[in-house]
């Protein structure tokens, strides 16, 4: 069954007919909220709000333990995970979808391993970061419905709940980074530790600190209006991935 984990924007799924809604405890503590079970074109699948359904929940406080857990406990076998980005490098300007394939984590003191007090220590590989057989598949789905979308792209994983300085910006582009959230990790390495595929929607949904438009500034109000836009494209695309 896949399981789609909502960002900012996407507290919903319109195109998921439910069939009930679960609370679901699990030994990392309470996910962000009940999951919902439904069907998209009539194939199961399971939503969670990654920031609770009343948006409550910062990146920092949300526990991405709990939600995986949840989400592995309740029969998911691949996760497509809902971001909103900044974009960094030039042509990732507001309003573009981007399925990242790489990552630079540059959070700190979240709970970001479930392999802890275990003997002998664990590792887990983690040179390609997001599933390249769901990665494929979201973007044969985008394909299908004529949304498009970049192909690869480098997200840097900030700590937030602020935005970068425009000093830092440049610092993550020198790094190699292509778009930057709050959210990617450590849900990305969480996944593959317990073996759940998982792969990436970004949304750009402002230019980050520093470039193009946001040059003095990020304007916060604008974000809104491009995730209203880009929200029904990123949900045509699960549509399509689903029904695949
Ligand atoms: N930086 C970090 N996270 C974000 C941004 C940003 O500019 N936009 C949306 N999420």
């Amino acid at each position: 069954m896949l399981a789609i984990i909502g960002g900012t924007g996407l507290t919903q799924l319109a195109n998921l007919e439910v069939s009930r809604r679960q609370v679901v405890g699990t030994p990392y503590g309470e996910p962000s909220g009940p999951l919902t079970f439904g069907a998209i074109r009539g194939v199961p699948a399971v939503f969670l709000a990654r920031h609770g359904y009343g948006h409550t929940i910062p990146p920092h406080q949300v526990n991405y333990r709990a939600n995986l857990w949840a989400l592995k406990e309740q029969g998911a076998s691949g996760i497509v995970s809902v971001v909103s980005v900044g974009g960094i490098r030039a042509d990732l300007g507001p309003g573009k979808i981007v399925v990242p394939h790489q990552i630079v984590d540059y959070t700190w003191g979240r709970m970001s391993t479930f392999f802890e007090n275990e003997a002998p220590v664990k590792h887990v590989d983690f040179t390609e970061p997001y599933t390249a057989g769901l990665r494929n598949r979201l973007l044969s789905a985008a394909k299908a419905c004529g949304e498009p979308v970049v192909d690869g792209a480098v997200y840097a994983a900030t700590q937030g709940p602020r935005l970068e300085t425009a000093a830092e910006i440049d610092r993550l582009e020198r790094d190699g980074a292509d778009i930057v959230g709050m959210t990617g990790m450590p849900e990305a390495a969480l996944a593959r530790e317990i073996e759940l595929g998982y792969a990436a929607i970004a949304v750009v949904v402002n230019h980050a600190a520093g470039r193009g438009a946001s040059a003095r500034g990020v304007a916060l109000q604008e974000i809104e209006e491009v995730l209203k836009h880009s929200v029904s494209r990123v949900r045509k695309i699960i549509e399509a991935f689903v029904a695949a």
